[in-house]
Formats: structure tokens, C-alpha cells, sequence
């Protein structure tokens, strides 16, 4: 269908000027009065509606009338002409429905809560809302890939199906061909017949694999989904989420902490010069000073400290919390936010964790007790990357993983990457939804996601 972008007449509206154009797009919203019809049309390629001005007395009203229902799919044509509220508007001449839509259509308002919205998946991509999350997602993951392409990074496309737990908390969705049956005396008896003649499960992280890919390509990054079985039902996990981890080889922590901080301000920066219409809308929308927050965050430096030093400000902090500090816990969100939003005010680094919290393949520092470990936290959405320099000796990492009880049979060819030119290297992962709920300010995870898989609901 020949038509043009409404994106293409307000970027390049001077070529436009009063020629005939045809758009399409949907109605969002009408008026109607003795003389003239006012259409608002949106066809998805931005954020802003292009005015049709229909002359009942210069267009057949049987075109007219079904066109006045929100939702409509039209194709119109039209001169392109300078209006004083509008900026420009199409003065229209032909009016052809593509697809009529029943008052039935559940988005007849204005505004609707992101409460229903979130039981009309569907259908939110026709809202301004969505449209906007979407569009700054859409830039999101064109600034990591640009980011990487440009730094010679190399992107793999790691496996979705996997026979191993990179995480090591056993929160898997499990694979199956198969159902049960009562003859199988073990578990053992009925994995061996299943599809792949073992257990199998969908990753939660692409990471192992990407370490064996960057041990011969140097610096490498995946950007795919993740899954995790986990029973949080929180407003920042989902069962499925869009990863992006790099993996860099000849690089220690404080190496990888300064990409990753340079590769948040270019993402951010990336967005901040290309969506500058969906991040006013944010602004004032989901997050009072959203972008001044942004410019601040691109030109200033992340805040660092120790878990250590983090476990004493909280100490310090004269709060009660709902879980107790002291040196050993996990962080809870209620301690992140306290670090990011209240002490520090700025995303921060929080490194060298001990070691019983966090995973096996991190790198044990010298006090055996903590390794090079860091999360990034950020003021809103807590933690957004986790990382760490990896374990490179072989039997310091075979000892992590028999210490957590870990079949080493099943990691052989992840301990070989270990015991052939083993090199110190590093690497993070980045969930795509955190980075973009903090850059938008949207609050919950369902609400960047188009059809969002959570706990109970798929
Ligand atoms: O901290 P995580 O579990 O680290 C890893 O998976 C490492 N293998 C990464 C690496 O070093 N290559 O997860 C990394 C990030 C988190 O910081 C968070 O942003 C995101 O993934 N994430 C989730 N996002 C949404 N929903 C969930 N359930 C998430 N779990 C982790
Ligand atoms: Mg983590």
C-alpha cells in the first residue's frame, strides 16, 4: 500500500508541504461539528497524531461516518498543509476504511490505568503509552548493539536449551517431550528417555557459554532471552526477560566495572538524544524529572563501595529494616534502595561480596572470603546488572563448585576453558527490562513487556 510515514512528514515536512500524501493509520480520537470532522491519526511510527480535517461539504459523508470511531483503521489522502495549532495537518480529500471498529473496542478513553491495560496485552501497542515503551525499547536494544559493533565486540547467539544451571540456584523451567509415566523407577530413567536422553531446561543465563566463545574470540556479547522459575512476584521480575551479557577476556573487575558504567551512559545517551519525544512523555507521565535525572546520570560518575562498606551505612543508617543486617546477608531490595535512594542518590556499584551469597564462577579474592563480584544498583529499580571477574584457576573452581555440591561431570566443558590457556577475564549481565524501566520510570515489569510471563500468569 503506497502511503507515507507519519514520522516521515514531521521530520521532513518541508518536502511535504502542500503536496497530496496518503497516510494510514488508526483513529485515536475524533470530533465532530456541523461543518468539519477533526480526526487524530497515529500509525505507530511516532508519538505524534496528525490532524485530519475532513470538509463535510468536499467529502462524501458516507466515507465520512464510519471513519468518526475510535480505533478505525484509515487510508487517507490528502494535502499536507501548515495549521497554527497543529504545526501541520492533512486537509483530506478521499477517506477509504480499511477496517471498521465496533464501539465494543475497549480503548475508548484517553487515559486507562496500566491495571487494564495489563488484561488487553494485545491491545495496549495502540495506546500512547505502549507505544512509547516500545519505541524507547526499540532505541534500548539498537544502543547495545551499536555499543558492542562498535567496540569490536562479537555477538553470539548462545543456546536457549541447555542441560546446565549457569546460576546455580536450580530456579529452571524444565524441557519435556515427555509426560510421566509410572514405569520409570527414577528420575535418572526417565530423564535418559526424554528427547535429549537428559534432563533439559531453558537458561537463565547465556553467560557459560559465552565465557567458551570468548575464550578464542576475545571480547564477545549475547542479547537474548533468559528464563527464571523463580516464585518472586515483584514489580521487577518476570519468568522471561531479554538479557545482554558480555564476556571480555584479559580484563579484571575494575576494568569491566569501567565498561559497564561507559556502556550505561552511551545506552542512556543514545536514547536521551533519539526519544526525545517519548521521554517529555515519561517525564510527565510515569516519572516527574525523568530526563533531567538522565543528563545528570550520563555526566557524573557512579557512586562505588564494598559490600563491607555498604553493610556498615546500613548499619549506620539509624533505619529498621524488615530484615536484620549484618555482614553475610543477601541484600534485600529494601537495603538497595536504601543505598541508592537515600545514602547515595545515584546508581552505584556495590563489589566484593562474600563469597557463600553469590555464584560458583566467581573470581575468590585474596581474603578467601569475598569475591570480585559487583551489582550495579540504581535509584527506582535496585539491581540492574550483576558481574564479576570469573574464577580462572582451575582448582579453585572446581573447589566452588564442590563446595556448593556440583556435579563437575556435568561442567566439562566449561572446566576445559579452565585447564587449557586459562586467562583472567570478566564479564556482566544486563537485563534489558530493568535498564529500560529505569529509563523510562515505568514501575512495573509488565508494563515494558509486550506479553509479560510472571508467576500464575502466562
Ligand atoms: O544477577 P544475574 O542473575 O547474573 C547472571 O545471570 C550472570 N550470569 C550475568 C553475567 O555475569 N553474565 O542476572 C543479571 C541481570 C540482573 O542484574 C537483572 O538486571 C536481570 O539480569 N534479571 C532479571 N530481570 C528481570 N526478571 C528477572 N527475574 C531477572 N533476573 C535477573
Ligand atoms: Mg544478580
Amino acid at each position: 500500500m503506497k502511503h507515507t510515514d507519519i514520522k516521515e512528514l514531521f521530520t521532513s515536512s518541508a518536502k511535504y508541504l502542500n503536496e497530496c500524501v496518503t497516510v494510514c493509520g488508526w483513529v485515536r480520537t475524533w470530533r465532530d461539528s456541523k461543518a468539519v470532522s477533526f480526526i487524530e491519526l497515529n500509525d505507530g511510527t511516532c508519538l505524534k497524531n496528525l490532524q485530519l480535517v475532513i470538509d463535510k461539504n468536499a467529502v462524501d459523508e458516507a466515507q465520512t461516518k464510519p471513519a468518526l470511531a475510535t480505533g478505525t483503521a484509515l487510508c487517507v489522502k490528502g494535502s499536507f498543509i501548515p495549521s497554527e495549532r497543529n504545526g501541520f495537518e492533512l486537509l483530506v480529500k478521499n477517506i477509504e476504511i480499511l477496517g471498521e471498529c465496533p464501539t465494543d473496542y475497549p480503548l475508548q478513553k484517553k487515559h486507562h490505568t496500566l491495571d487494564f491495560l495489563r488484561t488487553i496485552p494485545h491491545l495496549r501497542p495502540r495506546t500512547r503509552y505502549f507505544e512509547a515503551v516500545f519505541a524507547v525499547r526499540n532505541e534500548l536494544s539498537y544502543a547495545i548493539h551499536k555499543y558492542f559493533h562498535e567496540h569490536g565486540y562479537k555477538y553470539m547467539h548462545t543456546p536457549i536449551l541447555t542441560g546446565s544451571d549457569c546460576e546455580g540456584a536450580g530456579e529452571m523451567f524444565r524441557v519435556t517431550t515427555q509426560p510421566w509415566n509410572a514405569k520409570y523407577k527414577s528420575e535418572g530413567e526417565y530423564y535418559a528417555d526424554d528427547f535429549f536422553g537428559a534432563k533439559a531446561s531453558l537458561t537463565v543465563s547465556g553467560q557459560l557459554e559465552g565465557e567458551v566463545a570468548a575464550m578464542g574470540l576475545g571480547k564477545i556479547y549475547t542479547f537474548g532471552p533468559t528464563f527464571r522459575a523463580e516464585h518472586s512476584n515483584t514489580p521487577r521480575h518476570a519468568a522471561e526477560f531479554w538479557h545482554i551479557e558480555p564476556e571480555i577476556c584479559f580484563c579484571d573487575l575494575h576494568e569491566i566495572i569501567d565498561i559497564a558504567e561507559d556502556f550505561i551512559k552511551s545506552i542512556i545517551g543514545d536514547v536521551l538524544k533519539n526519544c526525545p519525544d517519548e521521554l517529555a512523555f515519561f517525564d510527565e507521565r510515569a516519572e516527574k524529572g525523568l530526563i533531567d535525572k538522565l543528563k545528570t546520570v550520563v555526566s557524573h560518575d557512579f557512586a562505588k563501595v564494598t559490600y563491607t562498606e555498604a553493610v556498615d551505612i546500613l548499619l549506620k543508617s539509624g533505619k529498621t529494616f524488615n530484615y536484620p543486617v549484618e555482614w553475610g546477608c543477601d541484600l534485600q531490595t529494601e537495603h538497595e534502595k536504601y543505598l541508592t535512594e537515600e545514602h547515595f542518590k545515584k546508581p552505584v556499584f556495590v563489589t566484593d561480596y562474600p563469597a557463600a551469597i553469590k555464584s560458583f564462577y566467581m573470581k575468590l579474592n585474596a581474603d578467601g572470603k569475598t569475591v570480585a563480584a559487583t551489582d550495579l544498583l540504581v535509584p527506582g529499580v535496585g539491581e540492574i546488572i550483576g558481574c564479576s571477574e570469573r574464577e580462572a584457576d582451575l582448582e579453585k573452581l572446581k573447589a566452588a563448585m564442590t563446595k556448593r555440591n556440583m556435579p563437575l561431570e556435568a561442567y566439562t566443558d566449561y572446566l576445559d576453558t579452565r585447564k587449557f590457556g586459562s586467562v583472567p577475564h570478566s564479564g556482566f549481565g544486563l537485563g534489558l527490562e530493568r535498564i529500560l524501566m529505569y529509563v523510562t520510570g515505568v514501575a512495573n515489569i509488565r508494563d515494558v513487556l509486550l506479553y509479560p510471563r510472571t508467576v500464575g500468569s502466562l
